[in-house]
């Protein structure tokens, strides 16, 4: 019995892709009004309507009655830096100096154990204090910073995917593998964390400006005889970057190919940003089945460019949706969801709250081949779950009732005025990691 809890409330999940549809074409949105989830073991068992009587089991379980509120899947980051919550908001430069300014100094202080045992306890509690429960995130290139997120992630079994950085060059001292200890490194991790719990091993190279061909070559012969790992990494981040690898690599056709020829391109290749790739680069990753993580807040920031979501989805890529802190400014997916809508808007595309949202739970979860286990409010699936008010402040509250009537306003308003404010609760595997201190006074 104390291993079943029931969470009641409005649900919104998706199943299926709503694409670039108007609000009102869109397929595969599923809003269920005041339901309830019926956990056990850290999944969800049922789902039914909360005016249905409860099967008798279930009678005497306790109930967190979060009637009036948002119930939604926890959101999937595709793709965030966890020593960067010390960089987050640091003043103006565009990629290659920040990483150079700002980035790479943060980065150094995490060869200490401690320090990355402290900065991976900081940034988890974050990501759930914005929502997230499932994350792929980029570490430092010391071993200890990927097994302290391993450690700390299995506790709570949150699904988590990360790998120790690959770096080897154009990196500063204390920041630097080499290939052969590097490929150690890797291969005990997996052998430690790979498939075990909800912890999974990614092949991470930081992007081709930081690692040498020989690294690359050693990255590429990882994934393929380790099934199942993922592989992370940038591409076509800023124009200056662009020019550089074609520089430091004047044999590819592309950014894209440097990564490709190595055999880094399948399924489980999660690429950060592709700001500009051609339509070659496209038909690779469509072919592939490889994802982009798309990363509104750090493409303004670091002024790096304007992502064409359209255009990649009319060409068949995959594309998640990734907080990328600290290049990004905010963990809240709901925040870059926003960002992601003015993005889209410049270039003449309007991004529906069903395509973002979809895009943060189901759509990442498919991506990943994970959408057994999250990213939807289904029997069978993990309880990652995250509670949410409609609206916080006179504002919010003032447009959320103005809106009540039409449920793509009302959740779009929401989306576009929302933050971590607005979260109540996170639950990962049936278990709450994150209340709110007002969580207990009454719905709004
Ligand atoms: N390219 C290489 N490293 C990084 C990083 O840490 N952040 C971003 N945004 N781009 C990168
Ligand atoms: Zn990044």
């Amino acid at each position: 019995m104390s291993d079943k809890r029931i969470l009641r409330g409005d649900l919104l999940d998706f199943v299926q892709d709503p694409g670039f549809a108007p609000p009102h074409e869109a397929q595969g949105v599923r809003f269920r009004s005041d339901h309830l989830v019926l956990i056990e073991r850290g999944r969800i068992d049922s789902v039914q309507s909360a005016s249905q009587p409860l099967p008798p089991a279930w009678e005497n379980v306790p109930v967190a009655d979060h009637r009036g509120r948002l119930i939604l899947p926890g959101f999937i980051d595709t793709h965030v830096h966890c020593p960067q919550l010390d960089v987050i908001a640091s003043f103006g430069t565009e990629l290659l100096d920040w990483l150079n300014t700002y980035t790479f100094p943060a980065e150094q202080r995490y060869a200490d154990p401690e320090v990355s045992r402290q900065g991976a306890a900081r940034f988890l509690h974050a990501l759930w204090a914005h929502g997230t429960t499932s994350a792929v995130v980029f570490p430092t290139v010391h071993k200890t910073s990927a097994q302290a997120l391993f450690e700390q992630a299995s506790q709570v079994q949150m699904r988590l995917i990360t790998g120790k950085v690959l770096m080897n060059r154009h990196a500063p001292d204390g920041l630097r593998d080499d290939v052969a200890q590097a490929e150690r490194d890797c291969v005990d991790l997996i052998a430690q964390w790979h498939g075990k719990q909800r912890q999974a091993f990614a092949v991470t190279v930081r992007f081709a400006v930081t690692s040498t061909p020989e690294q690359l070559a050693m990255a590429g012969a990882l994934c393929a005889s380790h099934a199942g790992t993922y592989m992370q990494t940038h591409v076509a981040e800023s124009r200056a970057e662009v020019q550089w690898v074609s520089e430091l690599f004047p044999t590819a056709r592309s950014y894209l190919d440097v990564y490709d020829r190595d055999g880094l391109i399948g399924p489980r290749a999660v690429l950060a940003h592709g700001i500009w790739l051609d339509e070659r680069d496209r038909a690779v990753l469509r072919e592939r089945g490889a994802q982009i993580a798309h990363s509104p807040s750090s493409n303004l920031f670091l002024g790096s460019g304007l992502f064409d979501w359209a255009q990649a989805q009319g060409d068949g890529v995959n594309v998640s949706l990734a907080s990328d802190v600290g290049g990004g400014t905010s963990l809240c997916l709901l925040r870059n969801m926003a960002e992601a809508y003015k993005i889209q808007a410049l270039q003449g595309t309007r991004l529906t709250a069903w395509k973002a949202l979809y895009t943060a739970t189901l759509g990442a979860a498919s991506h990943l081949g994970l959408s057994q286990e999250i990213g939807r409010i289904e029997p069978g699936c993990m309880a990652d779950l995250a509670v949410w008010r409609w609206a916080v402040g006179p504002v919010a509250e003032h447009r959320d009732a103005l809106a009540r009537d039409v449920l793509h306003e009302r959740v779009f308003a929401w989306m576009t005025l929302a933050d971590e404010r607005n979260l109540v609760s996170t639950w990962v595997a049936g278990q709450p990691v994150y209340m709110a201190s007002s969580s207990e006074v009454s719905a709004a």
